[in-house]
């Protein structure tokens, strides 16, 4: 697979995309996120990855969408790409396989809204957010307006948004952004560590348990609670079910086989 501006590597049952433009701090062109769509297809379609891990090269994790790329758009080039951005998130948000944001350093604007399109993100202690769009006079384009308040509730959200400012990796912790912070040498053990134990649970009920909060995000209780009877229900057809109750009772460690 051709990929120019990212790196996709396995270690075991972890897929690592490596957002690579160091130069412009992995800021986002429409190729820049067309390979990472690529990437994503190939993590979706590969039976021995269990999660995906997503990070960035040199000292920034992604520094926004490219200002430069966008500065002579159209309007209707303008709503074009940031429906890109949106697909292409919006595909991480749904792979079926969990996805951890790895936040080695600037997360801003498109790469904040990145690292909110994975399930959930760890941060090093050199790593900053934000989404300074409106000081470019623009809005977020890849889902910061929709999922930011999700994330961290509607008042801090508008907050961080209408003043662009950029918050350290501590505040990003403290307000629900990120779920911990380690140092910069110790993140990406870390969060393999993390990812490794999600791979060596049941995968069928993993991949079940986060489609359920997702969908179920989005609906109201009585209808959510109906989403998870039946995840529920159905991780009674599997191998897995079976082996973990069996594992639990025969008090051994469970095999898995992710059918
Ligand atoms: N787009 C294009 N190029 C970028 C970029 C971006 N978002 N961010 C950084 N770069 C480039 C710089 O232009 C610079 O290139 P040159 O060496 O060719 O001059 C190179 O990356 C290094 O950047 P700096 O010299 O600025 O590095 P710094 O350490 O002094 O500052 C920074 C780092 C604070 C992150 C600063 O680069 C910055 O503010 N970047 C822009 C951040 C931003 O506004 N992001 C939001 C973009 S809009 C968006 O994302 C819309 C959306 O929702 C879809």
């Amino acid at each position: 697979m051709e990929l120019a501006n990212v790196l996709l590597e396995k270690d075991g049952k972890i897929a690592i995309l490596t957002v690579n433009r160091p130069k412009a701090l992995n800021a986002l062109n429409a190729d820049t996120l067309l390979d990472i769509e690529k990437a994503v297809d190939a993590v979706a379609a590969d039976p021995e990855v269990s999660v995906l891990v997503i990070t960035g090269a040199g000292k920034a994790f992604v520094a926004g969408a490219d200002i430069a790329f966008m500065q002579p758009l159209s309007a209707m080039e303008g709503r074009e790409f940031g429906m890109l951005g949106q697909r292409v998130f919006r595909k991480i948000e749904l792979l079926e396989k969990p996805s951890i944001a790895a936040v080695n350093g600037f997360a801003l604007g498109g790469g904040c809204e990145l690292a909110m399109a994975c399930d959930f993100r760890i941060a090093s202690d050199a790593a900053k957010f934000g989404q300074p769009e409106v000081g470019l006079g623009i809005t977020p384009g890849y889902g910061g307006t929709q999922r930011l308040p999700r994330l961290v509730g509607e008042g801090m959200a508008k907050e961080l948004c209408f003043t662009a400012d950029i918050i350290d990796a501590n505040e990003a912790l403290r307000i629900g952004l990120v779920n911990h912070v380690v140092a910069a040498d110790e993140l990406m053990d870390f969060v393999k560590k993390v990812a490794n134990k999600i791979a060596s649970k049941g995968q069928v009920a993993v991949r079940l348990t986060k489609a359920a909060i997702n969908e179920g995000l989005q609906t109201d209780i009585d209808r959510g609670m109906t989403i998870e009877a039946e995840a529920f229900g159905l991780c009674f057809a599997t191998a897995d079910q079976k082996e973990g109750m069996a594992a639990f009772l025969e008090k051994r460690k469970p095999e898995f086989t992710g059918k």
